[in-house]
């Protein structure tokens, strides 16, 4: 970790999208765009802050590490995590979407024992367990709602936010395990080490999440 830097994991795609107006309110603009430039370190307008470009899925483990100080990761992806090696002080309310289950719209008949396809394996795991219903999960990496189609399982686990994919492949949402939205996490010895600014751009996003959910 850099010893003065302030780094900050990010995601591109929908994540990088809605977080960006948020370090805006903070004063942090990136000076390029990650869908413009092959860079996978972006500076920005703040010399002492910089964010890294990584998979969304590997968020929290640049903070756990300490590679980075600070990220933004969803919710669904910390629960994979596990969470261990830093805090996660702030909903920031954005990418919001539900992690459910879903079946085949023309199922008939419920098998006795079901199998569960889903890259979200220890949230499936964790409801179905609640549940008292004995599941087999099989793990996938993406592209769930095929799973059904050609019998690799009966039912998914997977994000829904229109429920557009869902009905665009036959399958219908059916139970709801929780809400998704993204996350700021910190990592822990950051938190000591840079108190000062980290808390400086925490208040910053807080107050911009706070303003927008006043203006809706
Ligand atoms: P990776 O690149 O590691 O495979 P990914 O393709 O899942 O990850 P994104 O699709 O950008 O990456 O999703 C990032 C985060 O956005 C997810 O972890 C989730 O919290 C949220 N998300 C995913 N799908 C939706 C959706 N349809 N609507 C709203 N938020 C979503
Ligand atoms: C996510 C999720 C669903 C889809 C749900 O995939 O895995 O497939 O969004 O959104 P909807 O209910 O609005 O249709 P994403 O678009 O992130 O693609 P991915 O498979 O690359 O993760």
């Amino acid at each position: 970790m850099n010893d003065k830097k302030i780094t900050i994991a990010l995601s591109k795609g929908r994540i990088f999208k809605d977080t960006l107006p948020l370090f805006k309110h903070a004063d942090i603009e990136p000076v390029e765009h990650p869908e413009k430039t092959r860079k996978l370190i972006i500076e920005t307008n703040q010399a002492d802050v910089r964010f890294l470009i990584v998979r969304a899925t590997d968020v929290p483990t640049y903070v756990q590490y300490g590679a980075a100080d600070m990220g933004v990761s969803g919710k669904d992806v910390i629960i994979e995590h596990g969470g261990d090696g830093y805090y996660e002080p702030l909903d920031l309310k954005i990418a919001n979407c539900r992690l459910m289950v879903a079946s085949p719209i023309d199922e008939i008949d419920e098998p006795k024992k079901l199998r569960i396809a889903t890259k979200y394996v220890n949230s499936a795991k964790k409801y179905f367990a609640e549940k008292g219903q004995q599941v087999e999960i099989i793990k996938l990496y993406g592209s769930m709602e095929l799973a059904p189609l050609i019998n690799l399982s009966d039912r998914i686990v997977d994000l829904v936010e229109t429920g557009n994919t869902l009905k665009a492949n036959g399958l219908k949402p059916t139970e709801h395990i929780r809400n998704i939205s993204s996350r700021l996490i910190i990592n822990r010895a950051s938190m000591k080490m840079k108190h000062q600014k980290i808390k400086e751009i925490m208040n910053a996003l807080e107050e911009a999440v706070t303003n927008k959910s006043q203006q809706k």
